[in-house]
């Protein structure tokens, strides 16, 4: 079975398409089988990371319908067992997915003749992206040291677990209206909390609302902290997990420290990956402990999400309009106040 690991963050350049690169190479090494999709529509450039050249048809061929299959699609690499998919800058519109295109892109990754299949993600806490980012249980959020960082991923968490929320329930029920409104309701700043929603749902919709907590339950995003310098640095991805598993009820494992390291910058320039070119390298050396730890356990199966064509327009537009949920004042991490 393929085990899709999206990779996002709320602020944009954090480090995720080198990340994206680095681990593909790692778990290519493991032996496994890995697919590379550079899902950044819009801003695609995992090529370059990887140097490959930018002449071949992305996601975007799918998107238009000038081909079927994704596997057509694939890219060989320098690396044995490590392909590519490359992403989409050329074909205007491919940011914004309409859902069924999103759905048939999320079914062909998902059949992809590979064990992992990493999906560079856009920055930022757009519908698709998270949409992508829910394709598992435990995507990866990557975040830097610093405060805007972790609020901005907060959000992105926080976001998500709307979604997920609201996708566990049918389309045009009551309990899709409810979060909307609760959702809007926050947004104005009414200061009840998720888990007071998830409270409510449960004891006014008995039926629908145990398995859509059911679902709540099983996601267990995990976050990795690049550019860290030290051990103050590797406390602010716990800060974050703390103040997630309080304010929104999930659990958030902390499984990567990647430290700043200056042949990052050289690597992407010379267009190679640096667990190619310095596999001892500071980052090399931690994007290879990530991927033995993800070929460990490389995450449960994707949440079960009804599919809703018309989300578009439907009541998730009007409540969020694409817009971060930001954190109340009682959820500010406490990493915020640092230095
Ligand atoms: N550990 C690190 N040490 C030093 N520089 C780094 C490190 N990680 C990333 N960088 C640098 O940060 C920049 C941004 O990295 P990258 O493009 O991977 O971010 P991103 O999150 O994919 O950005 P975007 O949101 O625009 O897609 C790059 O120039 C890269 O060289
Ligand atoms: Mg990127």
């Amino acid at each position: 079975m393929v085990t899709l690991i999206p990779i996002a963050s709320g602020k944009g350049g954090v480090g995720k398409t080198v990340l994206s690169a680095n681990l593909g190479v790692c778990l290519a090494a493991l032996g496994r089988t890995v697919v590379l999709a550079d899902l950044d529509l819009g801003g695609a450039n995992l090529h370059t990371c990887l140097g490959v050249k930018n002449r071949n048809p992305g996601i975007g061929a799918l998107a238009w319908r000038q081909e079927n299959s994704l596997a057509n699609l694939l890219v060989e690499t320098r690396v044995d067992r490590l392909w590519f998919i490359p992403g989409d800058n050329l074909l205007p519109g491919t940011a914004n997915l309409e859902y069924f295109v999103k759905r048939r892109i999320l079914k062909e990754l998902a059949r992809l003749p590979a064990d992992f299949v990493i999906l560079d993600l856009g920055a930022g806490s757009s519908y698709n992206v998270v949409d992508f980012f829910l394709a598992s249980s435990s995507g990866l959020l990557v975040i830097q040291p610093e405060a805007t960082s972790v609020l901005n991923a907060y959000s992105f968490l926080k976001t998500s677990v709307f979604r997920l929320l609201f996708r566990s329930f049918p389309r045009a029920g009551e309990e899709r209206r409810r979060i909307a409104d609760f959702a809007s309701r926050r947004i104005e700043g009414s200061g009840a909390s998720f888990r007071e929603l998830a409270r409510e749902l449960a004891r006014d919709f008995p039926v629908s609302a145990p398995p859509a907590l059911d679902q709540l339950s099983r996601f267990y995003p995990r976050v990795v902290l690049n550019e860290g310098r030290g051990p103050k640095d590797a406390a602010m991805g716990l800060h974050l997990r703390d103040i997630v598993t309080r304010n929104l009820g999930i659990p958030l494992e902390y499984v990567g420290f990647l430290l700043r390291d200056e042949a990052v910058p050289r690597s992407v320039a010379e267009r190679t990956p640096l667990a190619i070119s310095r596999p001892e390298s500071p980052f090399a050396r931690g994007a290879a402990a990530l991927a033995a730890r993800i070929s460990a356990q490389p995450g449960g199966a994707p949440p079960r999400l009804f599919e809703d064509d018309e989300d578009l327009s439907g009541a998730w537009e009007e409540a969020f309009r694409d817009r971060d949920l930001p954190p109340e004042e009682d959820e500010v991490p406490e990493a915020a106040d640092r230095p």
